[in-house]
């Protein structure tokens, strides 16, 4: 008995007036399809998931690689057309199929999880799940017989206004015997105002065949919100910003004015954290106890060590040990690898570099495919020169060494440990273990130059 779950995303969503497809549209910089697929999957009860792809089917392809099965539906008939192209790909028709819209990214593990267990408790044939809402406006209106019993679901465009102030909507989610379903839909049609294959009218069609139907009732109706427009995107992202903070500061995570601060889904955060204002924190990244973040900071794909402060900063794909300081106006990126309690100042740019123990650049420095040891001052404007217009070169500095001022390290390089280097020097030469190095020009000074320049003139 196999166990199926469709996400129709195929859609144009031609009430977003943009030229991404709906489903792609990112919230805390995460897809929008994401969020639905990764749900499905925690909760451990489907064997396989299938994604109904269409407009612009390569960039949906791209987000979700092959973690999923794909259908494709060409030409985008409507909801129960697209479920329709799964069919192939379905090799048993014994189980169940859970069938969801992509543009839903609030709904989550347990909610999917609670509806599956109702379905296969009462022993439906179709459990349609529904929620009441203020403004119903937009949504399928359930239609119930007297005895409460679900009959059918009308769309907004072909409801009478009667059927229009019925609160109960759709939510678009549908749990299925596998068998019932492509019996149902090959008998959908398209006579309807909007002239699509509407999935919703498989109710109708299972009703007058007498199945057994039922609905779960989702009390917490904002987690079904369909994102149909950007208005819609940006209030689903509010919600989900609003959830994911609130249980962070509930763990002990102080955030100051948390409306302005966005935490990804995936990320992790310790307690005695405290975040400033406009800061991001998202993709897969950690930030550990103790750590001060923002304000004005970005942090992707990124792990923050314990008791690091980090000020107007970016910190992309990169490692921040304990106790290091970064910022105001640090980059790090490219797997940058900082150790434990450095110094990495304003204006410091920092990419795919290590750097060892209570390391410093505290200004205006660029450190580019170096290594980097403990106890390293590295001076206001050095620099590493890593790139000779076609290729990248690599320059190692051992510990205790003194990069002074102005200093341009020609890579590739080697810096030997407890070595000096002179303010403005231009290196292209390897700097043996405890060495004063200068490469720059003596100065000259003329005395009463000017003077005499002037009774010239
Ligand atoms: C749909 C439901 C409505 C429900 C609402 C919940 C139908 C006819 N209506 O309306 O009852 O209240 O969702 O949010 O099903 N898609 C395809 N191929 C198509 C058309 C759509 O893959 O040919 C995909 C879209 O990409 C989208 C999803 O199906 O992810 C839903 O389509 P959408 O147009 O947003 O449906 P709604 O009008 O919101
Ligand atoms: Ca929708």
């Amino acid at each position: 008995m196999r166990k199926y779950a469709i996400v129709l995303a195929a859609g144009k969503g031609t009430r977003m007036k943009t030229e991404l497809p709906k489903c792609a549209y990112p919230l805390l910089r995460k897809p929008m399809i994401a969020y639905i697929v990764e749900n499905l999957k925690n909760t451990g009860l489907l064997d396989e998931l299938i994604v109904v792809v269409g407009h612009k089917k390569e960039i949906m392809m791209d987000i979700l690689n092959d973690t999923v099965t794909y259908a494709v539906q060409e030409e985008q008939l409507g909801t129960g057309h697209a479920v329709k192209m799964a069919k192939d790909k379905m090799t048993d028709m014994d189980g169940f199929t859970i069938i969801l819209p992509g543009d839903m990214p609030l709904i989550n593990e347990t909610v999917i999880a609670e509806a599956i267990n109702d379905h296969k408790e009462y022993g439906n044939d179709l459990t349609v799940v529904t929620t009441i809402v203020d403004d119903p406006f937009g949504y399928g209106r359930i239609i119930r017989n007297g005895n409460d019993s679900l009959d059918s679901i009308i769309e907004e465009n072909d409801a009478t206004n009667v059927q229009k102030a019925i609160k109960e909507i759709n939510t678009g989610i549908y749990i299925i015997k596998n068998n019932l379903l492509f019996q149902a839909l090959d008998q959908v049609t398209n006579d309807n105002s909007k002239g699509e294959y509407y999935l919703t009218d498989i109710v109708k069609i299972l009703k007058n065949e007498n199945a057994n139907m039922g609905t779960y009732v989702l009390k917490t109706s904002y987690k079904a919100m369909g994102v149909n427009d950007l208005y819609a995107l940006s209030v689903a992202e509010g919600k989900l910003r609003n959830d994911i903070n609130r249980a962070l500061m509930i763990k002990g995570v102080a955030m100051i004015n948390p409306e302005t601060i966005t935490i990804g889904h995936n990320v992790v955060i310790e307690e005695n954290v405290t975040i400033h204002p406009n800061t991001y924190i998202t993709g897969n990244s950690i930030v550990k106890k103790g750590a001060q973040i923002g304000p004005n900071t970005e942090i992707h794909n990124s792990e923050i060590g314990e008791s690091v402060v980090c000020k107007h900063s970016l910190v992309y794909n990169s490692r921040v040990q304990e106790y290091t300081t970064v910022g105001p106006f640090a980059h790090l990126r490219d797997g940058a690898d900082i150790g434990p309690r450095n110094r990495i100042g304003n204006f410091v740019e920092i990419k795919k570099s290590s750097t060892g123990e209570n390391t410093k650049a505290s200004h205006l420095a660029y450190i580019g495919d170096a290594e980097i040891g403990n106890h390293v001052n590295f001076g206001c404007g050095a620099i590493t020169v890593n790139y000779d217009g076609s290729n990248k070169y690599k320059t190692i500095i051992g510990d205790n060494v003194f990069v002074g001022c102005n200093v341009n390290l020609i890579a590739p390089i080697e810096v030997h440990d407890d070595s000096f280097i002179a303010a403005g020097s231009t290196l292209n030469k390897n700097v043996p273990k405890g060495t004063l190095a200068i490469a720059r020009a003596y100065q000259v000074n003329k005395e009463n130059y000017m003077k005499l320049k002037k009774d010239q003139d």
